[in-house]
């Protein structure tokens, strides 16, 4: 197969090989070509399309609320927060704001009252903007915090709320339309055809992360390359496609979880935004490898004993971005009472790569089998490649086991069974 100029996807200890893995061209390409004709695939040309005019609105919004406000506060669950704090995260410093951006605090993502009366408590001595983000418009924890933001930006705002809050939503349906239409709030659309898992690369996803100081420009540069690229429905060129079979192919042969796993703990909002793109996606009809996510070496010291020794049930994906930004060698102690100065003259990055090979070598003779996705580095250009590419392998991937990766039933029943037991509660009171 032909090595690509971003993704690499090694298997350093996993028994598939090629022509195992080429046997489902066929089969991949009618796929493709399924996918293709399905309603909510808008994501696919999405980064190609000309979006400059949209990239232009978020910028200047962004601009306005860096420029107005202390913190943005995203209200949102599910896709329509996941993406952003993934990228917010890996792309911007474990402590303090990233240069040119503001906090972003989020919220609507829990029904947990101490969780917002702390949010609202902390607020109170910052200038705040909301976006509030809802595809549906309707879902309960963003809607309950909407309403408890709403009056308290009113309370502290005014007239001039209005002014501060901005509606991420469908262009026409929804009870948030309704809302955003009669209060006059600038709004931005999540297209009809983006179902809320696949649509971080839209204004989702990047007005957030544009005000946290993330270049949207680089991010959805990354992912036009990718939508450029993986638009091959030749299995033998095609990354995304071949990690849909590999990790298909171990399904099958009886492996039911996958483990991503990185060694940068700035990925671990990352894991979260892949656990729900496939978990929602495939786990229908009883099917479905689980995703599950493990932040190395921090959990080589809890899980990892499982991982190494448990059931063998599992195989591993590994992320690794060979340049990270920011990094320090190992300082020397002339004492050397801990023994460490033959560390030296390494960094802390060599030294958790090194611990990441050693991990692979462990997990072979454990009989893990891993598949190795390597990108260049981790900026907002490989972060918006690697969105992508996910989301291609994941619509294919799901396709594979034969069941639909836009709906999610399974959360729908959840929604109703709650709003049953609300009206009953409501019932018994009165
Ligand atoms: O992927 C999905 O469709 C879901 O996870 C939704 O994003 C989530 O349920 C929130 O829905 P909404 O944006 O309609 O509030």
């Amino acid at each position: 197969m032909c090595s690509k100029e971003i993704v690499k996807i090694t298997l350093p200890n996993c028994s598939l090989d090629e022509q195992t893995i080429l046997t489902y061209k066929g089969r991949v390409r009618e796929i493709h070509s399924h996918i293709l004709q399905q309603n909510s695939t808008g994501w696919i040309d999405f980064p190609i399309q000309n979006n400059e005019s949209l990239l232009d609105s978020i910028n200047y919004i962004a601009s306005e609320i860096k420029a107005c406000a202390d913190v943005l506060v995203v209200i949102g669950v599910g896709g329509s927060f996941l993406g952003a704090r993934a990228i917010q995260e890996a792309l911007t410093p474990y402590f303090g704001l990233a240069k040119g951006g503001i906090e972003v605090v989020y919220v609507g993502l829990n029904m947990s009252g101490a969780y917002i009366k702390e949010v609202l408590a902390y607020l109170d001595s910052k200038q705040v903007y909301v976006n509030v983000i809802s595809k549906s418009g309707g879902t309960m924890e963003p809607a309950l915090a909407f309403r408890v933001m709403r009056l308290y930006m009113e309370e502290r705002y005014g007239d001039k709320a209005k002014e501060r809050i901005i509606v991420t939503t469908d262009a026409e349906k929804g009870i948030l339309k309704g809302i955003a239409d009669k209060a006059g709030y600038r709004q931005f659309v999540i297209p009809d055809d983006i179902g809320g898992r696949y649509s971080v690369l839209t204004a989702v996803g990047l007005l957030p992360v544009a005000v946290a100081g993330v270049d949207i420009i680089e991010l959805m540069d990354g992912a036009r390359h990718a939508a450029t690229e993986l638009a091959q429905s030749d299995l033998a060129f095609n990354d995304a496609y071949q990690y849909a079979v590999m990790r298909h192919i171990l399904h099958e042969q009886g492996y039911s979880v996958e483990l991503l796993a990185s060694f940068e703990p700035g990925l671990s909002k990352f894991h979260e935004w892949w656990k729900q793109l496939f978990g929602e996606s495939e786990g229908k009809d009883r099917k479905g490898l689980y995703p599950s996510t493990v932040s190395f070496s921090t959990d080589l010291h809890a899980i990892g004993q499982y991982i190494q020794d448990g059931r063998r049930i599992m195989f591993e994906t590994l992320l690794h971005f060979h340049e990270i930004e920011g990094d320090m060698a190992v300082p020397y102690d002339a004492r050397d009472e801990d023994g460490l100065n033959y560390l030296t003259n390494r960094t802390f990055n060599e030294i958790n790569a090194i611990s990441k090979q050693g991990t692979a070598l462990a997990h072979a003779e454990g009989d893990v089998p891993v598949i190795q996705i390597e990108l260049p580095k981790l900026d907002a250009y490989h972060l918006g490649y690697l969105i992508y590419f996910f989301m291609k392998a994941c619509a294919m991937s799901a396709c594979l086991l034969e069941v639909n990766p836009f709906d999610q039933p399974g959360v729908e029943a959840y929604k109703q069974k709650m709003l049953e037991l609300l009206k009953v509660e409501k019932v018994v009171k009165e």
